[in-house]
């Protein structure tokens, strides 16, 4: 299959790596608005570099890999599946969950499918910890934590474009409590706080972050977020349950040291970031794409959940910036 790549700056230059590594994609064609780095990353690969971001479209592509800036995310979405080219675009939907919502209303009624990329569906570990819940074996989840810490921030341009850290990190969280739950967010409390790296706070936005969430069936889940997290990449999910407990990313590099001194675990290097930390669900996710394309599986992260998770992160600013717990209902 012939795969259109739209973006190739830190996730997309990544995502071109997997895809044309990838047996079914035949031929993948990559632009940016930057035409000089999409030789630079294009051309090694050996893949077809189109001078045009809006040429890709009408290039005859099977599918189509969207991985720009997250402002460009809801225009290109749309002229996608109004062409019918199935569509895989990076988490966030948009920079607003106010454009995320707009989106799905017009695109309400097509059958184009929609990929939205949340990889930590695609890790092993989450994919494990969700079959044991899903066949009973943990009982009820009271309590559910969901972590998401980068050992730094992106530049303060991406910082400035993304909807901010709700909207452009915990957004992971969000989307990771509604899949592995099956549950709705209903209501959030969330908190902020910024320390150290000033132009996140002159950018409006917070470094730190822990979002409360209230679930339809009962749980109660913790999201923990942090551009400032020295150690490594942590990403990390627990289901604590009436009957067992479960942890995904409780694993041998995990970037958190013990105390005590008769205990050696973790042993291993600390994740260093996204890259590292989830190369086997980035490749897992696209493969999925893939068969999306071929039309043998159903979009596994649809844009509702794209606009959903949107939605909670919109609750959570609110909820950070007014100081008060926020029903994800007000902001629908
Ligand atoms: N799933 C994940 O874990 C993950 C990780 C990182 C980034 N992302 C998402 O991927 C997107 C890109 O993030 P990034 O870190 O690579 O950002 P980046 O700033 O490094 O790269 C963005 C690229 O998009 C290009 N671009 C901007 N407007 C364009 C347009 N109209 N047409 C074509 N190209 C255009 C820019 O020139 C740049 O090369 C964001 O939406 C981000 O939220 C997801």
């Amino acid at each position: 299959m012939r795969i259109g790549l739209v973006g190739l700056g830190r996730i997309g230059a990544f995502h071109a790596r997997t895809l044309t590594d990838l047996p079914s994609v035949d031929e993948l064609l990559v632009a940016d608005a930057l035409p000089d780095l999409a030789r630079s990353v294009g051309e090694p690969l050996g893949a077809t570099v189109v001078p045009e971001p809006v040429d890709i479209l009408s290039a005859g592509v099977d599918g189509v890999v969207i991985a720009s800036s997250t402002v460009t995310h809801p225009d290109l979405i749309r002229a996608c599946v109004k062409a019918g080219i199935p569509t895989f675009c990076e988490k966030p939907v948009s920079a607003s969950a106010k454009e995320a919502v707009a989106l799905r209303d017009d695109l309400a009624g097509c059958d184009t499918p929609v990929h939205i990329g949340f990889p930590r569906r695609f890790d092993a570990a989450y994919v494990a910890a969700k079959a044991d819940l899903d066949a009973g074996r943990l009982g009820y989840v009271h309590t559910l934590r969901s972590t998401t810490l980068d050992p730094a921030p992106p530049p303060e341009e991406y910082i400035r474009g993304s909807g901010g850290i709700f909207n452009d990190c915990a957004i992971h969280d969000f989307d990771s409590v509604r899949f592995m739950t099956g549950q709705e967010v209903v209501e959030v409390y969330a908190a902020g706080a910024t320390q150290g790296i000033d132009y996140i706070r002159d950018a409006g936005d917070a470094e730190t972050v822990t979002s409360i969430l209230t679930l339809s069936g009962g749980t109660l889940a913790v999201v923990s977020n942090s551009r400032a997290n020295g150690r490594g990449h942590d990403v990390r999910l627990e289901l604590l349950g009436s009957k067992d407990s479960v942890s995904a990313g409780l694993d041998d590099k995990l970037p958190l040291r013990s105390a005590d001194p008769t205990v050696t675990f973790p042993a291993g290097k600390p994740w260093h970031f996204f890259m590292d930390r989830l190369e086997n669900a980035f490749r897992a996710e696209l493969t999925a794409f893939t068969e999306v394309v071929a039309g043998t599986r159903p979009s596994p992260c649809t844009l509702h959940d794209g606009v959903e998770a949107s939605l909670v992160a919109a609750a959570a600013t609110l909820s950070w910036r007014e100081h008060r717990p926020v029903l994800v209902d007000e902001v629908r």
